[in-house]
């Protein structure tokens, strides 16, 4: 799918798919119950910026799941891929989910924050340097929380997608496209190897890694407080 020439019935299909595919490999639900819901209220909004959206059914999910929390999320998701854009921007319309075409360097330039940045499946198509980039923009995009969700690389994992996927998907690129991402995908040890400072690494099952950052918690109000009592 990566292909620009690629078969646009089969893309399409792909894009369609990932929706499925998603809802078995991602851990997206629990990333949402553990790390994002406990961070939205009924009264405040909070913003969240999806890097590499795709098809769109990450951003999707996550501004229908908080919908239904009765909590104010708006949802911007972006990829550069005009492709992935028309497709993901086609859907019916949610409230709060927003899709734009852009790389993440785009909004950096642009001087947008959000208060949580995630992405899925995005760290395995990247190179070293693109790798660092994507961290070093949404350390400068997220006010609060950075989460990138990707595969784990492991025999068994090859082994269970191949089989799983057997039956299904044979119009699209799913099958063949996942087994690449999986062979291309981090182990824990080395992602761990590559996260910068103030970035760590999460194992979860099924064979997901989380590369996870949080904002510094400013701690200068409370130092001024233990200087005063000291005077
Ligand atoms: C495999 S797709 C993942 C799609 C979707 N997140 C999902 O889980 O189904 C990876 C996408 O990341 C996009 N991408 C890569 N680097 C990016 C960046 N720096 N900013 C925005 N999108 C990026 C690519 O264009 C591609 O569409």
């Amino acid at each position: 799918m990566d292909d620009p020439n690629c078969d646009a019935e089969a893309l399409q299909r792909t894009y369609a798919n990932f929706r499925y595919v998603n809802a078995v490999v991602s851990g997206l639900r629990h990333t949402y119950r553990r790390d994002i819901r406990p961070r939205l209220s009924a009264g405040a909004e909070t913003s969240l910026l999806d890097i590499g959206s795709g098809g769109g059914d990450v951003a999707r999910s996550l501004a229908r799941w908080a919908a239904r929390d009765g909590l104010r999320l708006t949802v911007t998701a972006i990829d550069p891929d005009a492709r992935a854009h028309a497709y993901a921007a086609g859907q019916p319309p949610l409230p709060g989910l927003e899709f734009r075409r852009a790389l993440s360097s785009d909004l950096v330039a642009a001087g947008e924050r959000f208060d949580i940045v995630l992405s899925n499946h995005v760290l395995h198509h990247l190179g070293g340097a693109e790798l660092g980039a994507l961290l070093v923009d949404s350390e400068r995009l997220s006010r609060g929380l950075a989460l990138h969700g990707d595969i784990e690389r492991s025999p068994l994992a090859y082994l269970g997608f191949g089989l799983g996927t057997w039956p299904f998907f044979r119009r699209s690129f799913i099958r063949a496209d996942g087994l690449t991402s999986i062979r291309r995908s981090f182990t824990w040890r080395e992602l761990a190897a590559v996260a910068p400072p103030g970035w760590a690494v999460r194992r979860e099952v099924p064979y997901r890694l989380i590369l996870r950052w949080q904002a510094p918690a400013i701690a200068e109000p409370r130092r001024a407080e233990g200087r005063r009592a000291h005077a």
